[in-house]
């Protein structure tokens, strides 16, 4: 069965570029993205590693740790993450799994229809397509993507809806279509009238009694 929003992430303990981790222990406290890859040694994923070791620095500000994950043995992670830093200019920091018995994949569905269910398929014939999972320091799952191996991900989308996340765990609100961080937000459904006057003092626009529309939250 799939693994859906609000599951607890699956724990595991697995090999990575920087030794020997328990996924939830490594958690900790933070938040934490698991993202999948099919394959070292490939232009897309060449790209998409790159470019989360250039952002990396603002998931840190986020209080949220990277990890990433494919079917190759970590020693071929950092032979490639020599390249990925030559071609991206960005040196991979977070820490990659080498997953090499599938285990994770299996764990969290990354491996595509057809390829889990034959028996005899090897790890080399395998590929883990790209999958994403965040994963907050309750170790519950906040969010999931599955993209197809041939289409590289937008992980600016992942940055703004972890902050949707992250404001919305501490706030009755959500976030409306193409939020970004600091743009008006949505007083929650479950939210009266008469609480929100006590949470939101300043007042909120109403163009429907169910679209209360407040400044983002101090
Ligand atoms: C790539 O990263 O370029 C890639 C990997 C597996 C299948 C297709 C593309």
């Amino acid at each position: 069965m799939s693994l859906r929003i609000n599951d607890i992430a699956p724990n595991f303990k697995a090999k990575t570029t920087h030794g020997e981790i328990d996924f939830h222990n490594w958690i900790g406290d933070s938040y934490a993205i698991l993202f999948s890859h099919p394959k070292d040694f490939t232009p897309v994923c060449t790209t998409e590693l790159g470019y989360m070791a250039k952002i990396e620095e603002e998931f840190t500000k986020r209080n949220t740790k990277l990890i990433g994950l494919s079917i190759d043995p970590v020693e071929n992670h950092s032979g490639w993450a020599k390249d990925i830093e030559e071609t991206q200019g960005h040196p991979v920091k977070y820490p990659m799994i080498g997953d090499t018995d599938l285990a994770v994949a299996k764990l969290y569905n990354m491996l595509p229809a057809g390829e889990v269910a034959s028996d005899g398929r090897t790890a080399a014939t395998n590929a883990t397509v790209r999958s994403v999972f965040i994963v907050g320091p309750d170790k519950k799952i906040k969010l999931t993507m599955t993209y197809p191996m041939t289409t590289g991900r937008n992980f600016n989308e992942i940055l703004r809806a972890l902050d949707s996340i992250q404001l919305t765990a501490k706030h009755k609100v959500a976030t409306p279509v193409n939020w970004n961080h600091g743009e008006d937000v949505i007083i929650a459904g479950s939210v009266s009238d008469e609480d929100a006057k006590t949470m939101f003092p300043e007042g909120w626009k109403a163009p429907k009694p169910y679209l209360r529309i407040v400044k983002h939250p101090k």
